[in-house]
């Protein structure tokens, strides 16, 4: 986000105190932030809130500084290269849909040609009420971004749809716009989910891989413009779109479909839990229940992303360490031992990390040593941090052999 200009544009919605805190993380990611309010706004939150988050002024009056009124919308218009719109009140939707321009932050908008990003939070009839639908359709029709509203408590006592997204959300749907188109061109093979290891037709050994981490990442590459291939094992979940999907079951069967992939990629995201072992000899028929104990005898699976370490050319290769302790030693042996670009480590016994939920802890440690350690965030916003550090390898690359060179 490093020298991208955002304008944030904040309406008179009790969530307007959530845009505190994405204005800071805008910030902090390196990005240059104003902040526009309305009147209505500044009700909820003091614009010196803002101004110091951003250490810059912030904007509610069209005619405030008499001097330079005339100029004030189009100088912040020009001054974005993307204007978020967060909270968005039903009253802001129907303006903009119209194109009014009665305050600074509406006429704003209508002086600005670039990337919108609105999130609308409101009371659920109000987000239900068709004047409210039908402004969100033109406005998406215009290539206005529309960041659904969330399901919950809002703050009128009702329950249902309206939430403004956490801000951690509203952070991911803004890079996602800036990574838009970088990775075009590129294909990118990603894993994801357990693997399944028959012990008979009917049980198998697994694991707890929810496969969520990996379809995240799949569609985050997606987003960024890449032809994606998607393998994956068991997971209950809904394969994004516009991806090849490959569904498999043991490891070996992974194995053939990412080597059948991989002199073609570009890069390749391991996320998939493989099995580290598998059942010797599978059972043809269910077992039957008889002996008191009963043994399997494991051997073990190739391992996958080790092989492609091996083969690898200019792929750029990422891998996982999920450990239980010592995170990032055992995490940088494997690193080395796979003959990684990077790899993601998390502790999956901690709270809010790991299999099975939705958000995740982890550091990703490049190649070179460096160590990025994230706070805790949705599996959402870490696939798109992943893909970041992919897109930079890969455009890295480019520079090794500029075009003007053949
Ligand atoms: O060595 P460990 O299993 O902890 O390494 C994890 C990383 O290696 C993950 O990226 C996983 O997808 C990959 N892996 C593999 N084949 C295996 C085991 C793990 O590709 N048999």
């Amino acid at each position: 986000m490093r020298g991208k200009n955002i304008l944030i544009g904040v309406t008179g919605g009790i969530a307007a105190y959530k845009v505190v805190e994405v204005a800071s993380r805008l910030k902090k990611s390196g990005a240059n932030v104003k902040v526009m309010m309305t009147r209505n706004a500044t009700e909820f939150v003091s614009p010196r809130t803002f101004q110091e988050i951003t250490n810059n002024a912030v904007s509610v009056e069209m005619f405030g500084d008499a001097a330079n009124f005339h100029v004030a919308h189009i100088g912040l218009a020009k001054f974005a290269d993307l204007i978020l719109i967060a909270p968005a009140t039903a009253n802001f939707l129907a303006k903009a849909a119209h194109g009014i321009a009665d305050d600074l932050l509406t006429t704003t908008i209508l002086a600005f040609d670039g990337k919108i990003l609105v999130a609308p939070a409101m009371n659920t009839k109000m987000f239900e009420n068709p004047a409210t639908q039908e402004n969100l359709k033109i406005l998406r029709a215009r290539g206005v971004k529309i960041l659904e509203p969330a399901s919950g408590e809002l703050a009128c006592g009702t329950s249902g749809k309206g939430r403004l997204p956490e801000p951690e959300e509203i952070c991911a749907a803004v890079e996602k716009i800036f990574s838009a188109g970088r990775l075009s061109g590129k294909k990118i093979l990603v894993t994801a989910g357990g693997t399944v290891e028959a012990i008979d037709p009917v049980r198998y050994i697994g694991n707890r891989s929810s496969g969520r981490m990996g379809f995240e990442i799949a569609r985050a590459a997606v987003e960024a413009g890449a032809e994606v291939i998607l393998i994956s094992g068991k997971s209950e979940l809904e394969p994004p779109n516009n991806l090849k999907f490959v569904k498999v079951e043991a490891a070996v069967e992974m194995r053939a479909a990412v080597l059948k992939e991989f002199d073609s990629v570009d890069a390749v995201i391991m996320s998939a839990a493989v099995a580290d072992y598998r059942v010797k000899n599978p059972a043809a028929q269910k077992i039957k229940k008889s002996a008191e104990t009963l043994t399997l005898e494991l051997v073990k699976n190739p391992d996958i992303l080790k092989e492609l370490g091996g083969l690898k050319k200019s792929q750029v290769l990422v891998g996982f360490a999920a450990e239980t302790q010592n995170i990032l030693e055992y995490a940088n042996k494997k690193l080395v031992e796979k003959n990684l670009d990077f790899i993601v480590a998390n502790d999956v016994t901690a709270a809010g990390a790991g299999f099975g939920v939705p958000t995740n802890i982890a550091s990703i440690i490049h190649r070179g040593g460096e160590v990025e350690n994230f706070p805790k965030m949705s599996k959402v916003e870490l696939a798109e941090k992943i893909i970041s550090r992919v897109e930079n390898l890969l455009a890295a690359d480019k520079k090794f052999f500029p075009a003007e060179n053949f």
